[in-house]
């Protein structure tokens, strides 16, 4: 076995390099024999300076997240910061890849800090539902001041070294040879004979911080975190950096650190870092199978979806071939993407150049013919199965032998689909959730026959366009959309008996939901489901007549709610009010005040029984994948982890009974428990870690 921390000399100059792949994570094993290289070096009278590195592809990435939860092993990273803040010689962080979390804590332990050209630096605690623990918001203020660091660290967001040097959180970039320049400056700083000041000694930036300014950020970030504990733990932290001594801070932010990470959300948000990166584990496509070379993606359709998916692909630096079925639905297209982008030039976001970049990558066409040098043409007609099937011939007629072929459907038979081609092996579903140039899912729906190449492929052009990616089977709706119908199955029934849209909404918003069920099908638009239920001959008695009086949502200022003026914000309607009264006692259904434990038991519970069920089916192959559709593609509260991890913590003997109660009563399917549900649950296992045996 290697070691994970040695000592090497460059003269007076020693280097502590830690190795520890596959991202440097400061687990024990790297914490002891770090901790005991810095006490040598330290009192190594021949060493004048530090350069500490990292072998591999990046810098300290973190604490191992693994060992969160367990006992604790000294030394913790806080006394290795300790010792190396003690240090009276010059020590130097050389940074290369990603500096994150305790990674730059430990940097900010050094007295400097180099970053390679392309490393990134960042306190992504808050995603795993933590404040920093090492430090952190204690001494990145007193760099970059309090504003920056607030920032920063309330977003998780990692900043490039450029941002980095230009607010001092970096002594210097170096454009090349990383090692030979840390080593460079070290001497040069040893030569100096100055001592220097440790980060904890440097006061300038929060000395008369303006509190009052940074109280109203903090607001105004509270606002948003919606029920995370995390967001506003981080706040409090970076003010107790401002408004108390070095050491007192320290401490209230490794209390506020031991709090959350025994907490739930936590443990929730911990649970989807790694069900993430499991989900990109695909059974049948290991590390040997070769992905093909995506170099220009076709998209056919610039409507809502086409147009956003394009944009996801040119966002990624990847050329387009935007497709349409005449000259003036093309030029629609381009023009609702060129307002698009001018959108964000206007906030700030985007510059003119970067926008004319961006539009320079997209080349219009009516003409088939001109799919033929794509690599990966991705189909987003109408949602017609003759429709796509003749796209999809006409496709297959020009496309070159290598190419991938992909429908982004959202409940047809992606079989169907690609047997309409002769390479059904070449086809996959590339399900992208609206809008698609901002949502992170994508479900790359997985056909009988596709070829393990081009699942590959897809989970590879998924990470270089940042989508989250999960692979499904084909089924009806696939995972999200089938789990979403779940949901509402019941939904008519509690307006029937009682609870209205605003008190339903309002249910879901308390759960951390970022809108309910009634503003999403506002926002959506009713008439979607109007037409598919009418082409299915299924009926919904609220909607339905929502939609007959041209209630189609907010594109016409009213649907569920009442959007006046061309506002988004909903208000509640008497009219819709009266319309459901009618409707209830048209159909002899007395109405009740419904309590909100009942409105979660009649949605959330079917949804995730819905979930066992797709796990029975082997549509998902693991509870984990069901977990980052849901909080990457429908708004699932991230502090509860996806539907399976709250499931758990729900109870699942409880879900079982109520579903078998409310069945008993409705005799709706999805309220009918699965056996696999009953089979973890009797075995007492938890169903977030189920992973089916496909
Ligand atoms: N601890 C344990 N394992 C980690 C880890 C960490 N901090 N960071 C990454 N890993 C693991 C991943 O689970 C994955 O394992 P697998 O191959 O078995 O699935 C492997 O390392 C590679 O990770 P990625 O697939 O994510 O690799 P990428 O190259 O895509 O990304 C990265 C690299 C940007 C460093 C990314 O891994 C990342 O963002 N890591 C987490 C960073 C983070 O959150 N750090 C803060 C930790 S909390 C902390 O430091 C507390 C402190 O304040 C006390
Ligand atoms: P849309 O109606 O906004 O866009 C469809 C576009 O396809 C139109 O611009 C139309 O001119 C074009 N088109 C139709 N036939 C064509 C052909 N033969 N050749 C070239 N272009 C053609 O529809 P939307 O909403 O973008 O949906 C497209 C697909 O994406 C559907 O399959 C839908 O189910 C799916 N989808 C939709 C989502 C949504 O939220 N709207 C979400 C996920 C998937």
């Amino acid at each position: 076995m290697t070691e994970t921390v040695t000592i090497t000399r460059d003269g007076e100059i020693a280097i502590v390099t830690i190795d520890n792949p596959p991202v440097n994570a400061l687990g024990f094993g790297v914490r002891e024999p770090l901790q005991k290289a810095l006490e040598t070096l330290t009192g190594d009278a021949s060493v004048a300076g530090i350069v500490l590195a990292c072998a591999g592809r990046t810098f300290v990435a973190g604490a191992d997240i693994t060992e969160f939860g367990k006992p604790k092993q000294r030394p913790e990273l806080r006394d290795i910061i300790e010792t190396l803040e003690a240090i009276r010689k010059p020590t130097v962080a050389a940074i290369h890849g990603a500096a994150l979390g305790g990674g730059l804590e430990l940097a900010l332990g050094c007295h400097f800090r180099i970053a390679d050209k392309g490393a990134k630096l960042g306190l992504p605690e808050v995603k795993l539902g933590l404040v920093p623990g090492a430090g952190g918001t204690v001494r990145l203020p007193r760099l970059v001041g309090p504003s920056k660091a607030l920032k920063m660290i309330v977003s998780g967001a990692p900043v490039p070294a450029d941002v980095a040097l230009a607010s001092a959180l970096v002594d210097a970039i170096s454009e090349s040879s990383l090692l030979a320049n840390a080593v460079a400056f070290a001497r040069d700083k040893a030569a100096s004979g100055v001592a220097a000041a440790p980060v904890r000694n440097r006061g300038g930036q929060i000395i008369g911080a303006d509190l009052a300014a940074f109280d109203a950020d903090a607001a105004e970030l509270a606002r948003k975190a919606r029920g995370l504990e995390a967001p506003l733990a981080c706040a409090q932290s970076v003010r107790n950096a401002i408004t108390l001594p070095f050491d007192e801070a320290l401490a209230a932010e490794r209390e506020l650190f031991t709090k959350l990470v025994s907490g739930d959300q936590s443990r929730a948000q911990r649970h989807l870092f790694f069900a993430e990166r499991e989900a990109t584990k695909v059974p049948g496509v290991g590390k040997e199978v070769a992905p093909r070379e995506i170099r220009r993606v076709g998209v056919i359709g610039a409507g809502t979806m086409g147009g956003g998916i394009a944009m996801a692909f040119v966002n990624g630096g990847i050329p387009v071939t935007l497709l349409e079925m005449n000259r003036e639905a093309l030029d629609r297209g381009l023009a609702t993407i060129e307002k698009n982008y001018a959108i964000s030039v206007s906030r700030g976001s985007l510059s003119e150049d970067a926008k004319a970049g961006r539009m320079a990558l997209f080349a219009p066409t009516t003409d088939y013919a001109d799919l033929a040098e794509c690599d990966l043409v991705i189909e987003a007609v109408f949602e017609d199965m003759a429709v796509k099937r003749e796209v999809f011939s006409k496709l297959d007629a020009v496309a070159k032998p290598t190419a991938i072929l992909a429908t982004n459907t959202s409940y047809l038979d992606v079989n169907e689909i690609a047997a309409s081609t002769s390479r059904p092996q070449d086809v996959l579903g590339l399900h992208f959730f609206s809008p698609a140039n901002v949502m992170k899912l994508l479900e790359i729906v997985r056909g009988e026959k596709t070829a393990p190449d081009v699942l590959a492929t897809a989970l590879g052009v998924a990470k270089r366009i940042g989508k989250v990616p999960v692979v499904v089977g084909v089924c009806h709706g696939f995972v999200g959309n089938r789990m979403l119908s779940a949901r509402s199955a019941d939904a008519e029934n509690l307006l029937l008996e009682g609870a209205s849209p605003d008190e339903i909404d309002k249910v879901f918003t308390g759960f951390g939901w970022p809108m309910g069920p009634f503003q999403m099908y506002d926002l959506a638009g009713l008439d979607i489901g109007w037409r598919n239920r009418k082409a299915r001959g299924q009926l919904a008695v609220i909607a339905d007549r929502l939609c007959e009086q041209g209630r189609f949502g907010q594109k016409t200022g009213k649907g569920f709610y009442l959007y006046e003026n061309g506002s988004r914000t909903p208000v509640p309607d008497p009219e819709v009010t009266q319309l459901i009264e009618d409707s209830a006692r048209e159909r002899g259904v007395s109405r009740r005040a419904v309590p909100a434990g009942e409105i979660i038991e009649r949605t959330l519970y079917p949804m995730v029984n819905e979930g066992t069920k797709i796990l029975e089916e082997g549509i998902a192959a693991r509870a984990s994948d069901i977990d980052i559709v849901w909080t990457n593609g429908y708004g699932f509260p991230v502090g509860k982890g996806g539907p399976m991890f709250w499931a758990d913590f729900e109870g699942l003997p409880k879900i079982i009974e109520r579903l078998e109660y409310w069945h008993g009563g409705n005799g709706k399917d999805v309220f009918r428990p699965s056996a696999l549900l009953k089979r973890i649950a009797a075995e007492g296992s938890p169903l977030s870690t189920f992973v089916g045996n496909g």
